[in-house]
């Protein structure tokens, strides 16, 4: 094979003796994840996990001290504390895009039980496991390892198994058995605080309690549930490449491990772990029908050498099948629509023609 030819197959500029699609299609095939290559035992991480040198953080240090990511106590929300908390929102969503939430409803013990059932369905015997592993985003419940691993320049240390609910309450039997209990106890209280969020969110844009339910900015959710395997060579990937999330709002739950980071102020800046606490984060959806009132902001995971690492994020998603632009109330003279009408079929789309890696997907619909 020419140089020329081969330099075409390796559009990343890697070494023209290596076949990395090769590589990656016997990892995909393999179907046992980043867990299945660590439980075999290497030591040095295959090439297509390692990350270009200037995107990974040296690891002495990364986070900056010089601020806190809001923690927001969600105690007497209802009604003594309401005006409080929605300034808290309010100013956190427009600032940081993230904030951490205590005394939310959901009780620790379901949030523990969760992180438990998710490490026990990663921890299971490869044969049981490879079973859920697909690429099919029609299938309601899937295993896999790099959701993007096939359009993304670098691989991710991190393995996941998703539930979606776009069509509603899944069958009990559509779970696997290791942690069927935990995600529909888990589940039933996640949907209590969407419902408290979206009237909070509502209220904090300066909108009506039920706005954003009328408008079903807030109808469904899909569950992505990470496994981060402790990883052999932690300063040469990450467990997620920086990246903003494409839905309404997230709410996240991380075990106490940390490496979760968001980019505030251009620092890099650890969003602690709080045993009992939940993550909310702006996604591009809130920041695009918002107007750029709250921000959608750029947030990635450290692999670590301690763990694993486990965590469970909740992607709530508008109605698939309405068309959604800026809201009239954020438009004016002065403050023209900056995005174009789209809905979340096509942005979903275009987010995963690009991977984790590539550039933010929210421009691509600016006017
Ligand atoms: C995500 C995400 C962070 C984490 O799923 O979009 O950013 O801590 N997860 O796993
Ligand atoms: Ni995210």
């Amino acid at each position: 094979m020419s140089r020329i030819m081969k330099e075409q197959m390796f559009p990343f500029g890697e070494d023209v003796n290596y076949d990395r699609a090769k590589e990656v299609k016997e990892f995909d095939e393999s179907k046992t994840g980043v867990k299945g290559l660590l439980d075999s035992g290497i030591t040095k991480l295959p090439r297509f996990f390692i990350h270009p040198k200037e995107s990974v953080p040296k690891h002495d240090a990364t986070s900056s001290c010089l601020f806190h990511v809001p923690v927001i106590d969600f105690t007497g929300y209802e009604k003594c504390r309401r005006l409080e908390i929605l300034n808290e929102i309010k100013e956190a969503s427009e600032t940081w895009g993230f904030f951490q939430m205590v005394n939310h409803g959901v009780p620790v013990w379901v949030m523990d039980d969760m992180l438990k059932a998710i490490k026990e369905f990663h921890e299971q015997p490869s044969e049981v496991k490879k079973k859920w592993y697909s690429r099919d985003h029609k299938l309601k419940v899937r295993y896999f390892s790099n959701g993007d691993l096939l359009v993304a320049k670098a691989a991710n240390w991190r393995d996941t198994i998703m539930f979606d609910f776009h069509d509603g309450p899944l069958d009990p039997q559509a779970y696997p058995l290791v942690c069927r209990e935990a995600v529909i106890k888990f589940m039933e209280h996640i949907l209590k605080l969407r419902e408290i969020l979206s009237e909070l969110m509502s209220e904090a844009l300066g909108l009506k309690r039920d706005y954003l339910a009328n408008i079903e900015c807030m109808k469904s959710e899909t569950v992505v549930c990470h496994y981060y395997p402790t990883c052999p060579e932690p300063e040469l990937t990450f467990g997620a490449t920086k990246h903003s999330d494409p839905s309404s709002l997230t709410i996240l739950l991380q075990d106490t491990i940390g490496g979760l980071q968001v980019l505030h102020q251009n620092h890099w800046v650890d969003i602690n772990p709080i045993h009992g606490a939940l993550v909310a984060n702006i996604g591009d959806f809130m920041q695009l029908i918002s107007n750029d009132k709250f921000k959608s902001v750029e947030h990635r995971v450290l692999a670590g050498s301690v763990g694993p690492r486990a965590s469970v994020a909740c992607h709530v998603y508008p109605n698939a099948s309405k068309k959604y632009r800026p809201i009239e109330e954020f438009i004016s003279d002065e403050n023209p629509p900056k995005y174009r009408e789209t809905d979340i079929t096509e942005y979903l789309t275009h987010f995963r023609s690009k991977g984790l890696d590539g550039c933010k997907a929210l421009p691509y619909f600016r006017l």
